[in-house]
């Protein structure tokens, strides 16, 4: 047996932690004639480092979502119930909460209403339940204006950096559907993007100026059955939009 590290049974020794300094007790593991302690930090300094790991993974996985900066502490806490976007607060809250559990929904979100009622905050909203739970769910966010502009000029322009694939992504906010100048070409590029997160069942939240008839008939039959599939309608009837009262209100 020279040379294996033998556990000593119930044994104990006394060690200080090289973290804290705290004396804490551990088994002794023995290796030829030397005796050194199996830990060198005590538990609750392990637990701590671990918790530091997942902040860190999590923070860096956050980064990669690419929220706007303006959005980007948006959250169901700092989101202030309103009558018109109530119920969809209540909806994402709910939705988002299954993410953070480790759950599934069934079908993604399609958040639509008018400029500034708050479509854009709960989509982030929901993309920080999914990345801050305990298995972190790797998602980005897609401004669909941006990106297409992003992609026509990789097409243009070989030196041009890619805009992201939301396509391995397990959540992806596409938001701004509808909003895009449709051609054929961004059509196209809208009903692949669609048709691949519905082939693989990735989850969607949406968000959309147009009322659900208007986006099936800007994006077309084929690409709407898709989102039909994807996600489930979720109005916002914002009496007023919210970026022109908060600046009338601190003006
Ligand atoms: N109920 C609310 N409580 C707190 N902040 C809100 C609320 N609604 C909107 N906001 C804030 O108002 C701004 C506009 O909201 P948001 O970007 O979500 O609007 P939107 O519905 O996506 O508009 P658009 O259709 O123009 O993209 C954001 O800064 C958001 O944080
Ligand atoms: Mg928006
Ligand atoms: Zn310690």
């Amino acid at each position: 047996m020279a040379g294996d590290a033998q556990m000593a049974g119930d044994v104990r020794m006394n060690v200080t932690c090289q973290s804290c300094g705290r004396a804490f007790e551990t088994e002794p593991v023995t290796v030829y004639r030397f005796t050194f302690p199996a830990d060198r930090v005590c538990a609750v300094c392990r637990e701590a480092e671990a918790a530091n790991d997942m902040d860190r993974r999590q923070r860096v996985l956050w980064d990669q979502v690419s929220v706007p900066k303006i959005l980007a502490d948006a959250s169901f806490d700092d989101f202030e119930p309103r009558p018109g976007t109530r119920h969809a607060l209540a909806v994402t809250q709910r939705w988002g909460d299954e993410i953070r559990r480790g759950g599934r929904p069934r079908r993604g979100l399609l958040l639509h209403g008018p400029p500034g009622a708050g479509k854009t905050h709960l989509a982030v909203a929901t993309l920080r339940y999914a990345v801050y739970r305990e298995r972190p769910m790797r998602a980005i966010f897609i401004n669909v204006p941006d990106w297409l502009n992003g992609l026509r000029e990789t097409w243009n322009k070989s030196d041009a950096p890619e805009p992201p694939n939301p396509s391995g992504y397990a959540l992806a906010v596409i938001d701004d559907l509808g909003a895009e100048d449709s051609t054929r070409w961004s059509r196209e590029r809208l009903y692949s993007l669609l048709n691949d997160r519905d082939q693989k069942e990735l989850l969607t939240v949406v968000t959309s100026n147009l009322t659900p008839d208007a986006l099936a008939a800007s994006l077309g039959a084929a690409a709407a059955s898709r989102l039909t599939r994807l996600c489930a309608p979720v109005p916002l009837e914002a009496e007023s939009d919210y970026r022109t009262t908060t600046v009338e209100a601190t003006a």
